[in-house]
């Protein structure tokens, strides 16, 4: 067996929060240290631009999820971390396969289908309405991406298993019409890694407007975990770990013996502003060494920007002459 090949796309949508933190980025960059493992980190911007994001956005969170990683350690020399619009045989490869890919595929997408429905659902008599060719092509676009580097494994949340079965779906064809080009990915989705609430007990999300921004100063820092819901019991009254965010969130950054010792303190009634004062404490000492290399990295976007070069030509050492074998497969070559 060759060696696994692990490829992940972050679309620079967004502030980094402590949801992502948790669910991607922290697990990501343990894996870059990894040397048995090969990594591929992208950030996919032109996913970005199929979410109709304003262009300043768009480049602020570029640059913000990069500054993340890299603050926190991410393995720039093991993993090869770069930005799909910098990798310009991606856009090639997307139009390529979309030769190959059943519109009927594109229908079944969950994502596409979700703003149909929405649609329906608010009596809109054109179901595709406000839906762009991005939006409706993003899997074949996401394939390309995973296809171009012959990931073997992609780690993806459950939302996104569907696309990397489309992305089987459009390799298998393309490889039984032009021969075997193409490597076969599976996801890898794992369910132990956290998912976390958010402020208003429901899931961590930019569309909920319920984040707590990974690298927020220290006093937004505190407002937000002090704004966390909970329940109206009082001091002294023995409380739940179960369905609380703040035991939650103190799990998913304490050693095993801290998370212990909580759970004792919530049997006795430790109160819920108390509780909000641990974990803010935990988290911003947790945070803090981090948050002063980021800070550095968004004042002087150059090192970022050098950085995400270095590590396009990398990638593109295998994007060009693949995308020079799968041109040569359906017809593009040179005349002699
Ligand atoms: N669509 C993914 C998301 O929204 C991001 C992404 C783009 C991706 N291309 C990818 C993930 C390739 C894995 C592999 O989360």
């Amino acid at each position: 067996m060759s060696q696994d090949i692990y490829l992940t796309g972050i679309t620079t949508t967004g502030t980094p929060h402590i949801g992502n933190y948790v669910g991607a980025i922290r697990p990501g960059i343990a894996a870059s240290k990894d040397k048995s493992k090969k990594n591929f980190y992208f950030l996919a911007d032109y996913h970005a631009l199929a979410k109709a994001e304003d262009p300043e956005r768009i480049n602020r969170s570029t640059l913000e999820i990069a500054a993340a990683w890299l603050a926190l350690g991410l393995d720039t020399e093991n993993a090869v971390f770069y930005r799909q619009s910098d990798i310009e045989e991606i856009p090639h490869l997307t139009w390529i396969l979309s030769s190959v890919t059943a519109k009927g595929l594109m229908n079944r997408a969950h994502s596409y289908k979700a703003v149909v429905q929405a649609n329906e659902e608010s009596g809109n008599r054109d179901p595709d309405k406000g839906i762009m060719m991005a939006l409706y092509c993003y899997p074949i676009l996401m394939a390309a991406d995973i296809l171009m580097f012959k990931s073997t494994k992609v780690p993806v949340g459950r939302d996104q298993k569907q696309h990397v079965e489309m992305t089987r779906d459009i390799a298998q064809r393309f490889n039984h019409r032009y021969g075997d080009i193409f490597t076969i990915p599976e996801a890898a989705i794992s369910d132990s890694t956290a998912v976390l609430a958010g402020l208003d007990g429901r899931k961590m999300s930019k569309s909920y407007n319920n984040i707590i921004p990974l690298f927020a100063d220290e006093k937004s820092l505190r407002k937000l975990i002090m704004k966390i819901k909970t329940n109206s019991l009082e001091p002294g009254e023995p409380k739940d770990t179960a369905g609380s965010t703040l035991y939650d969130m103190y799990k998913a950054f304490a050693t095993e013996e801290e998370v212990k010792n909580i759970e004792k303190r919530y049997a006795e009634g430790i109160a819920w502003g108390e509780m909000k004062q641990v974990l803010f404490e935990y988290i911003n000492e947790h945070i803090k060494p981090a948050r002063d290399e980021y800070q550095r990295l968004v004042d002087d976007p150059a090192i970022v920007e050098k950085k995400l070069l270095k590590g396009a030509e990398k990638a593109r050492e295998i994007s060009v002459p693949y995308l020079d074998e799968i041109r040569y497969a359906v017809g593009i070559r040179k005349l002699g």
